[in-house]
């Protein structure tokens, strides 16, 4: 795995080094496998919010030809391109945002998890994909999905378990954002509390896999830590408390497979997860408490483990 990922970046600088020099067999080649990645990642952890259909924006946030045209799309050079598209996705804030009408219109986007490899895979992916063309959806996208879909199976099991949790995080997150746009914070605990736990099983049954989002801390007493789940959250704590980054891990049990992925808090999760004092209003705590009484999940910090994906797989 480690030399897949490192073949990849290894190709993702290949490909933003010579570009400015004209493109060789070579360097097509370069570029289908990073065109690859980046499709992959668009499709598990970005579509379901940014729409891959210029004329079918969702009303959530800004298709990826509108953000492609405010990151300078081919009127700027790929490095360029890549540079600020990773400064945003690696730490979205208004400091990093190239669209602040966007954030005011939809509040900042969540944090995902992606790799350097990944941002610089994306960014490949959006420069040179003609996706702003008006028909571009229309003609190409589904040849798109059956050139770069099927190798999944390929990927070693830890990278397959994360892009599940991906998934998943991505459809959750794009369903809090709505809910929070239509009636603000209490009325999306509302979404949490009924729809959470089932959009979860169902992304699970959708993708062939068991699907949870536990914590040692957690809101819903169904959504409580087994020994080998907290042994990983306690792991994953002092490593970040070490300033190590969070990794996943996988364990094999007989013919399964269960990845552990970390959970982040990012700026969106505070006024739910936050200070009680600072980040969570008065009527939100309200609606929270009478739902939970027994509610541990609050008095989080920015950037701390807030729990963990667990994702069970078949060999
Ligand atoms: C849960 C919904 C959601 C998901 C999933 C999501 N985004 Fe966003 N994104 C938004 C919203 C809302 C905005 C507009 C507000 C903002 O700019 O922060 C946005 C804005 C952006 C911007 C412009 C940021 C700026 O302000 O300059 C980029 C670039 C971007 N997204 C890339 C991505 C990529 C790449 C992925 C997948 C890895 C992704 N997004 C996944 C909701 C989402
Ligand atoms: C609008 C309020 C709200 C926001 C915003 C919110 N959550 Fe939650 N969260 C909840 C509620 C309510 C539950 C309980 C869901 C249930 O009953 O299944 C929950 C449950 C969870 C759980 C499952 C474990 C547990 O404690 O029951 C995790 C993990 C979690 N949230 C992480 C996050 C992260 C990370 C973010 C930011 C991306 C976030 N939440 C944003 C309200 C929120």
């Amino acid at each position: 795995m480690i030399s897949k990922i490192s073949i990849r970046s290894i190709l993702v600088v290949l490909l933003f080094a010579v570009l400015g020099c004209g493109r060789t067999g070579q360097q097509e080649a370069a570029a289908e496998a990073d065109l690859q990645a980046g499709f992959q990642v668009l499709e598990t952890s970005c579509f379901s919010c940014h729409s891959p259909d210029d004329q079918a924006a969702m009303g959530i946030a800004p298709s990826l030809a509108a953000i492609k045209a405010a990151y300078g799309g081919k009127a700027t050079s790929p490095e360029q391109f890549r540079n600020h598209l990773a400064a945003f996705l690696l730490s979205p804030s208004p400091e990093t945002s190239r669209m602040p009408e966007a954030i005011a219109q939809y509040g900042l986007m969540p944090k995902m998890s992606l790799s350097e490899e990944e941002v610089a895979a994306v960014a490949a992916y959006l420069y040179f994909t003609p996706l702003e063309k008006r028909d571009w959806y229309a003609q190409h996208f589904a040849t798109e999905q059956e050139r770069f879909h099927a190798s999944e199976q390929e990927l070693p099991q830890l990278e397959q378990g994360l892009h599940l949790a991906m998934a998943t995080k991505a459809v959750l997150g794009k369903n809090l954002l709505q809910a929070i746009q239509a009636g603000g914070p209490e009325h999306a605990v509302d979404f949490c509390s009924t729809r959470a736990l089932v959009l979860t099983d169902s992304m699970g049954r959708e993708l062939h896999a068991g699907i949870r989002r536990v914590s040692d801390r957690n809101r819903n007493p169904a959504n409580a830590v087994n020994a080998a789940e907290l042994a990983y959250i306690q792991d994953t704590r002092s490593r970040m408390e070490q300033g190590e980054k969070p990794l996943g891990q996988v364990q094999q049990h007989g013919d399964s497979v269960t990845g552990f992925y970390p959970i982040v808090m990012d700026a969106l999760c505070l006024q739910c997860h936050g200070s009680r004092e600072t980040d969570i209003s008065p009527s939100t705590w309200n609606t929270i408490q009478a739902r939970y009484p027994e509610d541990r999940a609050f008095g989080f910090a920015l950037g701390e483990l807030r729990g963990i994906w667990v994702v069970d797989m078949k060999r």
